[in-house]
């Protein structure tokens, strides 16, 4: 039989942590990439460590020879490349390492693939935000042919990866697959992100250990689902004979607003006027307003559902959050 191994980039991340737990369960054998730090950010995977077909190596995206070396060593069947600084607000304050990492990134994956083993199958970690503030938006929401206008350092950048596995499926027969994922959240989110901000900061108030939350634009609107089910549609993508891009969201729209209403009334706090103040300084220099998915192609195609509702998931988080928090008081 062929053999099963996984190479996943940005493992300690939150996607990586549920991908790397999917592979294993499903008998690959896995090598997860992280980067040097100073302090141990490998918290994610802790539950998975001494998984006899878990490793972690190091490399950076930034680094061809520990990629090309680690290809060649580790033989992987399929690659996921899951690596980027993914925040959309930090990457207009660190522009070049933002495109340096995701852009001339993915063209070094791409490079080692085609000449050490044009075999092994590629999962891009393509995103909704390269639909930035097109308004030419579809009834149902975007879809694969939409068109991109992005609108942040972090969205250029992604377009230029997702054509670019584009243009080496067609030129070079690599099974290299976009997956257009629109936000998903988990109680293993970044804590800089909104949902999670938010989830933390209420329970924080709830236990008595924070007054307020500030938050920027209350006005954006979202297609969240849940991290656990679109690590789901990143390996059914590389199941199937042929490669291709996929929209992977729920097809529901929500503000941020929303976030907050479900997450008060959650708690018991109440009304969130009562705690959130705007602070100017969370503004984007540009704004996406609006995004919401077409998934028909990923249901119809890979069989592909979203599990975890809006409000379902943002319970998840606040419990999450809540429980982690009361330990510690
Ligand atoms: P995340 O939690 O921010 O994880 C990103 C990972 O990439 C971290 O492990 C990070 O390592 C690593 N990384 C960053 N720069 C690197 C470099 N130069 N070399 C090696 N590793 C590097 O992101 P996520 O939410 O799991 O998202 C995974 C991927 O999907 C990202 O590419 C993101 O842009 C994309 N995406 C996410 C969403 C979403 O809603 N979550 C939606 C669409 C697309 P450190 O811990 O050392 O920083
Ligand atoms: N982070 C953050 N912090 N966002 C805020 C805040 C705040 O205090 N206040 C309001 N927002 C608004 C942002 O302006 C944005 O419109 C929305 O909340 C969501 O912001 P994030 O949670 O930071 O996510 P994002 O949509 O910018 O990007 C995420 O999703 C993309 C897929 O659409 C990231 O995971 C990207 O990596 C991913 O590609």
């Amino acid at each position: 039989m062929k053999k099963r191994a996984a190479l996943i980039t940005g493992v300690n991340g939150q996607d990586g942590s549920y991908l790397a737990e999917l592979l294993l369960n499903e008998g690959y054998e896995v090598l997860g990439l992280k980067r040097r730090t100073s302090t141990i950010n490998t918290s994610r995977l802790d539950h998975i460590f001494n998984n006899e077909k878990f490793n972690l190596a190091y490399a950076d995206l930034n680094d061809t020879g520990s990629l090309w070396r680690i290809i060649k060593e580790f033989e992987p069947s399929e690659v996921y490349n899951l690596a980027a600084q993914s925040h959309v607000r930090v990457s207009f304050e660190v522009p070049e390492h933002t495109c340096d990492g995701i852009c001339l990134g993915t063209l070094r994956l791409l490079e080692a693939i085609k000449t050490l083993n044009p075999e092994i199958r590629l999962y891009q970690a393509s995103s909704s935000e390269m639909y930035g503030d097109n308004p030419d938006i579809p009834e149902d929401g975007y879809n694969e042919n939409s068109k991109f206008m992005p609108a942040s350092p972090y969205a250029c950048a992604k377009v230029f990866a997702h054509n670019l596995v584009r243009n080496y499926r067609n030129s070079y027969c690599i099974h290299a697959n976009g997956g257009i994922l629109f936000n998903h959240e988990s109680p293993r989110r970044g804590e800089t992100f909104v949902t999670r901000k938010i989830t933390i900061a209420v329970a924080k108030i709830k236990l008595g250990l924070q007054e307020k939350l500030f938050l920027g634009n209350l006005d954006a609107k979202r297609d969240w689902g849940f991290a656990g089910d679109y690590v789901k549609a990143m390996w059914m993508m590389l199941q199937k004979d042929e490669p291709d891009d996929y929209v992977i969201s729920t097809g529901k729209s929500y503000s941020v607003r929303n976030f907050l209403e479900v997450i008060f009334d959650y708690s018991g706090l109440g009304n969130y006027e009562n705690y959130v103040e705007i602070d100017p300084r969370l503004y984007r220099p540009h704004e996406v307003p609006f995004l919401k998915g077409d998934n028909s192609k990923a249901k119809e195609k890979l069989n592909w559902e979203p599990e975890v509702s809006f409000e379902a998931l943002a319970k998840m988080m606040y419990d999450s959050d809540f429980e982690i928090l009361s330990k510690g008081i």
